[in-house]
């Protein structure tokens, strides 16, 4: 097979790892691509929002399944384009992506699948926002309805900062068209965890809980960034518990999506708070998170390929999911400064040395921001390195890939240092 995955991130390095190792695989092209992803296949120079030359060079090199990454070509509608073309591809239809692309349609179809999630009202200008603001009373967390780059979400704790947010969204438009209406819901509070399952229509097939770490800085303290670290399973989100998730959210949201005429099909990826009532929907992804997919593919013994091409065909019917009862971490190196300005082109040294320390397929540095420059790996982004680590369990999984984050020469590096501690707590009882 022919595949081509799009995208340049972590994520994308983990993917092409992953499908790199599939015997069915003869060619794999990643657009564009990093340092990591050119290890295990052909980067080619097109962005992943260039869907006419992506889908162009699909068609010429008889590609016989595309893979995109990110969330971006999905909201775009690269699955549409792809398939009239007559080539599979492994992901929502632009229909279906709304379910990430829109928090408002995430939340409409929430309400009409019953699924439990944060009370909330829509707005499309200020005056009527901050009303409202004023009558609920704070805290509030006020999203911006479309793609912000992670930007887009204000937990305001002030009348001030909500009111600020507001304005930001709906009158200065810091996110653009993406700002032209908002939603503010209630203020949940508990341990947040990262469900996600291979779906197709009304077929689901779970992959084991996993839990993201976005602020920067240590004890969840910082502003958000992309995510530092991840790991899986996580205990906030046992497997006993992901049946009952799968039936009050998985379940009721395809069946809402597929009675709307627009079956889903590829990663749902719930954002759960785990609050004293239950989980409750934060917001919908529609493709791997990042960095959760490089634990999560740490963890999966199976071919990878033959379950994405099924399922891009819309059909999950008699795979399974083998995964490593082991637990896998996954310690993201940033950039320091980064989610603000930060440096670029730092020399990256000691990967070899870092995957060396253990037998292998235990430790594995996944590469996001990075490029090749004069036979040297340097820095090209704000999250770098994703030191992930496999053992027997969380506190096992964390001291290895600190470890291995020992190993790792760059200048300017930031990592959290508490990455599995909230699970480590939750395990020991405390
Ligand atoms: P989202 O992009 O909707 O997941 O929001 C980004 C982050 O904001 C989440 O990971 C949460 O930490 C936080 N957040 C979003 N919605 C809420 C909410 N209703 N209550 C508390 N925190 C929230
Ligand atoms: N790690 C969070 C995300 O991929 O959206």
């Amino acid at each position: 097979m022919r595949i081509l995955l799009i995208g340049s991130g972590g994520r994308e390095h983990a993917l092409a790892w992953k499908i790199s190792q599939s015997p069915l695989v003869n060619k794999l092209f990643i657009a564009p691509g990093n340092g990591g992803t050119a290890l295990c296949g052909e980067n080619v120079p097109i962005k992943d929002n260039d869907l006419t030359g992506l889908v162009k060079f699909a068609i010429e090199q008889k590609i016989d399944l595309a893979v995109p990454g990110p969330e971006l070509p999905l909201v775009l509608g690269i699955c549409d384009m792809m398939e009239k073309a007559g080539i599979p591809c492994f992901g929502p239809s632009k229909y279906a992506a709304q379910l990430e692309g829109s928090k408002i349609f995430a939340k409409e179809v929430m309400r009409d699948a019953g699924v439990p999630t944060a009370d909330f009202e829509i707005f499309d200008n200020a005056a009527g926002a901050k009303d409202y603001i004023r009558a609920k009373g704070l805290p509030l967390v006020i999203k911006a309805d479309g793609l912000a780059a992670g930007k887009g979400v204000v937990v305001a704790r002030t009348e001030e900062e909500a009111f600020q947010a507001v304005e930001q969204m709906l009158n200065q438009k810091l996110f653009g068209e993406a700002g032209n209406r908002i939603v503010i819901e209630e203020t949940l509070v508990g341990e947040e965890a990262s469900f996600l399952a291979f779906c197709a229509g009304e077929e689901v097939l779970p992959l084991p809980s996993a839990q993201d770490h976005k602020p920067v800085f240590d004890n969840d303290s910082g502003p958000n960034t992309g995510g530092m670290g991840a790991y899986s399973p996580a205990p906030v989100l046992p497997d006993s518990e992901i049946p009952g998730v799968i039936d009050m959210v998985m379940r009721p949201v395809l069946r809402v999506m597929a009675e709307r005429g627009h079956p889903f099909k590829g990663i749902l990826y719930a954002g759960l708070m785990m609050t004293e009532n239950g989980p409750k929907v934060l917001e919908f992804n529609t493709r791997f998170g990042d960095p959760e997919c490089q634990p999560l593919l740490m963890r999966l013994d199976a071919d990878l390929v033959p379950i994405m091409l099924s399922c891009a065909k819309g059909s999950l019917r008699g795979l399974e999911l083998p995964l490593s009862p082991l637990t896998a971490l996954c310690v993201v190196a940033a950039a320091k400064g980064y989610p603000g300005d930060y440096p670029k082109g730092m020399e990256i040294g000691g990967i070899e040395e870092a995957e060396a320390l253990a037998e292998p397929g235990r430790i594995k540095v996944f590469q996001a921001g990075t490029k090749a420059e004069g036979g040297k790996s340097v820095s090209s982004g704000g999250r770098i390195l994703g030191i992930t680590a496999l053992a027997e369990g969380l506190e096992e999984a964390k001291a290895l890939a600190y470890k291995a984050v020992s190993q790792i020469r760059m200048e300017n590096m930031h990592c959290r240092s508490d990455i599995g501690d909230k699970g480590i707590r939750r395990l020991r009882g405390n």
